[in-house]
């Protein structure tokens, strides 16, 4: 049987670091989030962001706006938090009413202070590995897990299935960065499966539920569920049918209290480490 990545106690490790840092500082981080909308499930990721900041003793302010909010007005709030001196980190919560293009919002973030590394400053960073401000809180959890638990990347097989710019994308360079040989699939990918199978780490990031099978994952792989979606009983489900799969693979993320926490622990991670970086701009 697969040993669990329990990504929910490491989470709570890294935390309580992180709030162990914050009692030494006189300035405290401080976190902006925007919900525009009335996104049911981001709503919840919002309240839990804010109830974890608040809990690390960050600064944390959520700026609720309705949903037929204009893109000037959207764009106002983004450039006077890109002035206020006392904001260090701004995240705009995603996917937007179908009116608003987050591309545009996204790139009027300053870097300095782009939580989530989606600025093409942050992307473009991350693609030639100089710095960036800030990394993809989803990718970057995924990757502490990974190194938490002392599974080695470098020269590892990686497949990571979906492509998306908040996590397929960016986690494929953070592998390769680290060395990895990534093969990055995706909806259209033919033979799937067979693609999966030659994988020694999969990572799945569609939110497809029960995409992922035992006959996808190679004997001993590691095997990372990104995937979140809900059954008809609104029970939150992963890409990986967990029991079946946990059979063959050496390691394996739970869903819930796998990827998920970490992804909230790296966002407080990222909201600190601007606050650091930028009492020294
Ligand atoms: N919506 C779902 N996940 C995320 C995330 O990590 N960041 C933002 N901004 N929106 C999201």
């Amino acid at each position: 049987m697969a040993e669990i990545l329990d990504g929910k106690a490491c989470a709570k490790e890294i935390l309580s670091d992180i709030k162990a840092q914050v009692e030494k500082m006189t300035r405290k981080p401080s976190l902006a989030v925007i919900l525009v909308g009335d996104d049911e499930a981001s709503k919840i990721y919002v309240k839990n962001k804010e109830k974890t900041a608040l809990e690390l003793g960050f600064k944390s302010k959520t700026y609720r706006l309705e949903k037929n909010t204009t893109a000037q007005e959207l764009k106002d709030l983004i450039l006077n938090l890109n002035l206020d001196v006392d904001t260090d980190a701004i995240l705009l919560q995603l996917p937007l009413p179908k009116h608003l293009k987050a591309q545009e919002f996204i790139e009027l973030i300053d870097p300095k202070k782009d939580v989530d590394g989606f600025h093409p400053i942050n992307c473009g960073k991350l693609l030639t590995d100089t710095n960036p401000y800030a990394i993809s809180c989803t990718p970057k959890g995924v990757i502490k897990l990974l190194e938490k638990n002392n599974i080695e990347i470098s020269g590892k097989h990686c497949v990571v299935i979906g492509r998306s710019n908040m996590v397929g994308k960016p986690l494929s360079i953070l592998l390769l960065n680290k060395n990895a040989t990534v093969t990055m699939a995706h909806s259209k990918t033919k033979n799937l499966s067979q693609t999966a199978k030659t994988a020694d780490i999969l990572i799945s990031a569609t939110g497809v539920s029960n995409l992922i099978k035992k006959d996808f994952v190679k004997e001993g792989a590691v095997v990372v569920d990104v995937g979140i979606s809900r059954d008809s009983e609104g029970k939150i489900k992963g890409d990986v049918d967990f029991l079946e799969v946990s059979k063959v693979a050496s390691h394996i993320t739970p869903v819930p209290g796998g990827v998920g926490p970490m992804t909230i622990a790296m966002l407080m991670e990222n909201t600190l480490e601007l606050c650091l970086k930028n009492a020294k701009f």
